[in-house]
């Protein structure tokens, strides 16, 4: 499998057999770092993670694997380029393909990732957009994977606002890998019928769209969910969206009317307790303790948010190799 040189700007771009390739090599760069063995296998190449929102896990993930891999790597915070102030993305993309030998992004709208794609000449990664959130889902693959040993078939339950990127994103994912998809969510806040369509029509599995949680989340073997308002997202919208979304709470009773054995995902930050700015902020206004999921599920065993997380490394790292090793 040849990927040198290709973008990972969304997940519809890439084929089955692709990101079951790009999922054995997490597999193997995580045996590698678990055991010790170095393989910066890219030494002497230099990249840049251009970010116009916040980040934790994405920035970290990015520059632990780049360093990892033994390159040098440039973190360029938000506000702080001239891109779309005073210089257009067409001509930031011509600069820093010049400079740098891969080029992540993290912003809003999804075509400003596919112009840099479109014009930087070296691979450009889509380190989460408005519409998608591509790394992610293979961290999230990984995970499942991981967990039960196979994903074809998994009973994938999304709960919370179905029109995000993460949404958005696991739904194609699911449908590349054979998952069946559930979308459990108000109708408001179902992902577009345009997408929906998409999916089905390469769909490995069944993706089914319903307001019941109960019928929903019945038998699932993976319950997500996702904050209820995403960044870059105005403030005014957070009551509402609690209107809409506190029925789609996952708690107790949601995973206890999931299959046995069921886990709880969650791409993370989460609303789980009061230990956030915004956290209290909301707990202030409409007096909710915790949000999209209860603290006592995000705490249980059946959560497995940090094994998660931690993919994010590793899947990052196979994306980078892949998609910037020389082609033979
Ligand atoms: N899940 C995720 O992308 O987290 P960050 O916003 O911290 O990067
Ligand atoms: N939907 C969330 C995901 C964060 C990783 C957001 O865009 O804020």
């Amino acid at each position: 499998m040849d990927l040198s040189g290709r973008n990972f700007l969304k997940l519809l771009d890439y084929s089955k057999e692709e990101i079951r390739f790009l999922l054995d090599l997490s597999i193997k760069f995580k045996e590698k770092k678990q055991k010790g063995q170095p393989h910066n296998y890219l030494s002497g190449k230099n990249i840049v993670l251009l970010f116009e929102k916040t980040s934790t896990r994405t920035r970290c993930a990015f520059e632990v694997a780049g360093m990892d891999l033994g390159m040098g790597v440039t973190y360029l915070e938000p506000g702080s380029s001239q891109m779309g102030k005073k210089e257009s993305i067409e001509d930031t993309a011509r600069v820093l393909g010049r400079m740098y030998d891969g080029i992540e992004y993290r912003g809003f709208s999804q075509e400003v990732v596919e112009t840099l794609g479109k014009y930087a000449g070296v691979p450009v990664w889509n380190g989460l957009t408005d519409e998608f959130h591509p790394t992610q889902m293979l961290a999230d693959l990984m995970t499942i994977e991981e967990h039960f040993g196979y994903l074809k078939g998994i009973n994938f339950v999304f709960m919370g606002d179905a029109r995000n990127n993460v949404a958005n994103s696991l739904m194609v994912a699911c449908a590349k890998m054979g998952l069946n998809f559930t979308c459990v969510a108000p109708k408001s806040l179902w992902p577009k019928q345009e997408l929906v369509d998409t999916c089905r029509s390469f769909a490995g599995g069944m993706i089914t769209l319903t307001e019941s949680v109960t019928e929903g989340t019945k038998n699932a073997d993976v319950i997500y969910t996702d904050v209820w308002v995403s960044m870059g997202e105005d403030d005014s919208v957070w009551e509402e969206r609690i209107k809409l979304l506190s029925p789609y709470q996952v708690n107790d009773e949601v995973m206890e009317n999931a299959g046995e054995n069921a886990i709880f995902l969650h791409c993370l930050p989460s609303f789980h307790d009061l230990k956030t700015t915004i956290g209290n902020e909301i707990n202030e206004k409409f007096g909710l303790k915790e949000m999209e999921v209860t603290n006592d599920v995000f705490e249980s065993n059946s959560s497995k948010v940090f094994d998660q997380a931690e993919n994010r490394m590793h899947t990052i790292k196979a994306v980078i190799y892949a998609t910037m090793r020389q082609s033979k």
